[in-house]
């Protein structure tokens, strides 16, 4: 059987940047370490005043085409996962393809495109799509372009406002990949939510502590159907376990509870017995909440020793670096997570190829999703490839009033105006609604 993956990923920020600890916490009279320790964050990219989700995503898009050598013709499907549509009718990658045509020679009218839309986990939606497309025979020796991109803005003073961001991250999904290869292996978890929802509106209504409640649960249920088809988890398996990321902090709290999950039963929950004592069995218990209480008495113990400590060094901190330095970019979020995690690997000179990835994908409203990768030759070049590192410095440092401005300039009630902090190069530019998008 061929092998179906992801053979190349770019990615591209927006070009500010806004400092949690040194402008927004003193703006909004905060503790810094609320945004820095609590949440995890340092940093948020927002997109200049010429960018939007189409400029970024054609921008990543092309990147990623010029790197890999790969015209139009190359490319037989291409799908935008992304919860910041502007148009209800035409999908986002239309828009991206007509930008792309106006740089190639080729165009994609043998193309299927496509929008996926359910919340952040839609980018690994697009990837299945593209994964089942092509394993049906249907793609005709071509491979498919993902791309997720988003401008994840809150309303100016909703308690989300600390997590927003604003990136794209394009992938290539084809046969015989030099990233990852992906697996039958997956599960799911899922319910209709009310948390966290944009009827007809551009910034999120969120109900914020209940939000993170429901991603627990959806992701827990999502492991627990993982495990029915591809049998028990055990931590080590895997090398990284790359989270949907909101903000760091969220994702300590799913990678605790994995853990916990992972470990029961096994030789890490003897090892700890002695420490800890063992896990509650919901059999001993008469009632459900006592049985809660007592798991969460067990978790806040778990968190506090070295096993755990050294796990998550390990298999989850590599996976927030980037995170840290951009905030939240939605659909693009768990493919930021998994770059940032080759990426730490290809640094610090970590053999990877034929090693494991659990990744945890999560959209509100409410699904989460794990399925099982493995690395395979040819990842270490591509993330080497990466400019992501450039691409963070060279952003501008927002004041707190610049801030409000270019939040103004994204809110589509508001006059955008064109106001510019950085100049662009060589690169698609949103000029206006209409043809919208030009290079410059
Ligand atoms: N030092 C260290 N830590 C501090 C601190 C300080 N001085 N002050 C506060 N903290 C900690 C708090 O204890 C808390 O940590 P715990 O949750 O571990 O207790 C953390 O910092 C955040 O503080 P608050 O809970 O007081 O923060 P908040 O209520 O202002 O906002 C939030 C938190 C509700 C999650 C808000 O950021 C939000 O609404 N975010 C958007 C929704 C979201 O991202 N939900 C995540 C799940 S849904 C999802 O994943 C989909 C998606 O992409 C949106």
């Amino acid at each position: 059987m061929t092998a179906v993956g992801i053979d190349a990923i770019e990615i591209w920020t927006g070009k500010l940047a806004l400092d949690l600890a040194e402008t927004f916490a003193p703006a909004k009279d905060e503790n810094p370490e609320k945004y820095t320790k609590g949440l995890g964050l340092e940093v948020s990219s927002f997109p200049d005043t010429y960018e939007d989700i189409v400029t970024m995503g054609a921008n990543a898009a092309k990147r990623l085409m010029d790197r890999t050598g790969l015209e139009p013709d190359d490319i037989g499907r291409i799908d935008v996962a992304t919860e910041s549509a502007f148009d209800n009718s035409k999908p986002v990658s239309t828009y991206i393809a007509g930008c792309l045509e106006d740089v190639y020679d080729g165009d994609f009218h043998h193309a299927n495109k496509g929008e996926r839309k359910f919340a952040c986990v839609a980018g690994t939606q697009s990837i299945d799509d593209a994964y089942n497309w092509i394993k049906a025979g249907r793609n005709r020796g071509r491979a498919a372009l993902v791309i997720a991109t988003d401008t994840a803005l809150y309303a100016r003073g909703d308690p989300g406002e600390a997590t927003q961001g604003a990136g794209a991250v394009a992938m290539l999904v084809d046969e015989d990949p030099s990233v990852v290869e992906l697996s039958t292996d997956q599960g799911y978890g899922s319910a209709d939510e009310t948390d966290f929802l944009k009827p007809n509106q551009q910034f999120p209504s969120v109900d914020g502590k209940r939000s993170v409640q429901v991603y627990l649960a959806r992701m827990r249920e999502a492991l627990e159907d993982f495990e029915s088809v591809a049998g028990r988890t055990h931590p080590d398996d895997y090398a990284y376990i790359p989270f949907h990321t909101p903000f760091p902090g969220m994702v300590r709290k799913a990678a605790l509870l994995g853990f916990r999950h992972m470990t029961r039963d096994t030789e890490i929950e003897d090892g700890l017995a002695d420490e800890i004592g063992r896990q509650p069995r919901e059999a001993d218990f008469e009632d459900w909440d006592a049985y809660e209480d007592a798991i969460r008495e067990y978790m806040d113990a778990l968190k506090e020793t070295d096993t755990y400590d050294t796990w998550y060094a390990r298999a989850i901190d590599p996976t927030l670096t980037l995170s840290r330095q951009v905030g939240n970019w939605y659909t693009g979020s768990i493919h930021v997570a998994r770059a940032s995690a080759l990426k730490t690997a290809a640094e610090t000179g970590r053999a990877l190829s034929g090693e494991k990835l659990l990744l945890g994908s999560y959209g509100s409203g409410a699904q989460a999703e794990i399925h099982s990768e493995t690395v395979v030759d040819g990842w270490r070049e591509e993330v080497e490839a990466f400019d992501i590192d450039e691409q963070l410095s060279r952003r501008y440092d927002l004041s707190f009033e610049e801030y409000g401005r270019v939040h103004d300039a994204h809110n589509h009630e508001k006059e955008r105006e064109l106001e510019e902090f950085t100049v662009p190069s060589g690169e698609f530019v949103f000029t206006g609604w209409g043809r919208m998008n030009e290079r410059k």
